[in-house]
Order: C-alpha cells, then structure tokens, then sequence
C-alpha cells in the first residue's frame, strides 16, 4: 500500500475526545520503549510524525493520524514503565482499558514485542487480555537491526512455543526494524489486505 499522506490529527486523554468513528483503526502498543513511535514512523516515512525518546513513558496520550484520508493510525502510551506513579499506571491503565473494550472502529492491534528478549510475562498476559476482548491482534517483533538472525529465529520460535500453549495457533506476525526500514512493506500489505 502506498502511503500518499500521513498526517497528525490530536491527542487525546480520554476516549471520549477521540476523532469520529468513521474510518478503519490500527493502534500500536507495548512496553514502553519498544519502539511503537519510531515504527509509525518508518512506516509513514516521516521523521517527527510521532515523538519518539531513548526515555521510556514519551508518549502518554491517545495520539490519532489519518493516513490517505482513509484509516488512522494511533499511537499510544507503553506498558509497564516502572519508573511512572501508581496513580499515573491507573490513569493510564483505564486510558487503555477504555480504547480496547469501547473503541468501535478499531480494526487490528499491533502488539510490539522487543526482538532482544525471550518471551515476557507482561506480553503474554496483554495479548490474553486481547484475546479475552475478542481484540484482532497480530505480534510486531521490533529493533531487529539490534541481533543477528540465529539470535533472532531462537527468540520467535521460543515466542511460537509460549503462544501455542495459550492459542490454537500464531497470531500473525512481523519482524521490524525502524532504522533500516525492515518490515515495512509486510505490515503495510497487511494492513492493506485488512482495508480493502
Ligand atoms: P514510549 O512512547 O515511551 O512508550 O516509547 P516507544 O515505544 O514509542 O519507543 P520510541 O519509538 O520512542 O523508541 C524508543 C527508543 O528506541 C528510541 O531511542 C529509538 O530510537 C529506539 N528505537 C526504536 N526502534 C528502533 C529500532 O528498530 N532499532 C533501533 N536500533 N532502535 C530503535
Ligand atoms: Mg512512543
């Protein structure tokens, strides 16, 4: 799919103030500093698009973009960032229960997974959630460009293993890079299969 225009449209602190409900939403989460802000922006190829930080907690609003004036895009806050207040992981926590139970437009959650790492609890336990909601979700593998490829293909096929013991079978999946643009035309074509 060809991105022809991307652009911000608003953040948002609560799901009432979200744009209408008129057109197909993808959303993108995980932990904070997986790389949600800097994927949305490989994906646009648009540097800036989204606000992105090496600190974990940058983004902490719902932020809505249009892409072709068709569908939007929206990047949101990451779990599990220690360093927040109890208050602030509630508030954030309702921000996202409210998204995913209520948002009628949504079409498929990205869950960004850092490639680096063996299968997480926090993860899991999202993606179950998800499940449990009857959310569309696939898995996003993210920082690729940071291992090499056995590295790699041992981390996925443990993350299989751990989603097959929950699930019938694999929930679709990408492996990225935002700094060399890996698995951008994938996740697009997906995202384009969905749309049509
Ligand atoms: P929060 O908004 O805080 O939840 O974080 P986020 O998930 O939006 O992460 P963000 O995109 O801000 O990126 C976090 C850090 O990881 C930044 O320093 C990015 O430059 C770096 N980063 C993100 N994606 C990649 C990647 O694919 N490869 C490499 N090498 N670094 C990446
Ligand atoms: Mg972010």
């Amino acid at each position: 799919m060809k991105i022809q225009k991307a652009e911000f449209l608003k953040s948002s602190a609560e799901l009432n103030q979200c744009p209408e409900t008129e057109w197909p939403e993808y959303a993108f989460i995980g932990r904070s500093n997986v790389g949600k802000s800097s994927l949305i922006n490989m994906l646009m190829d648009h540097k800036g698009l989204a606000k992105t930080s090496s600190r974990p907690g940058k983004t902490q609003l719902i932020n809505h973009f249009t892409v072709n004036n068709q569908w939007y895009l929206v990047d949101l806050p990451g779990y599990g960032w220690a360093k927040v207040s109890k208050k602030a992981k509630e508030k954030f926590q309702l921000l996202i229960v409210d998204y995913m139970e209520k948002r009628k437009n949504l079409t498929n959650v990205f869950v960004l997974i850092d490639s680096r790492h063996e299968p997480q609890k926090i993860d899991l336990e999202f993606m179950e959630w998800l499940g449990e909601l009857g959310v569309p979700f696939s898995m996003v593998f993210t920082k690729i460009d940071k291992l090499n490829g056995n590295k790699l293909n041992g981390n996925l096929k443990d993350y299989r293993k751990k989603m097959l013991e929950r699930w019938e079978e694999v929930p679709v999946s990408f492996s990225t890079s935002a700094e060399t643009g890996a698995g951008k035309l994938e996740l697009l074509g997906y995202i384009g299969e969905i749309n049509r």
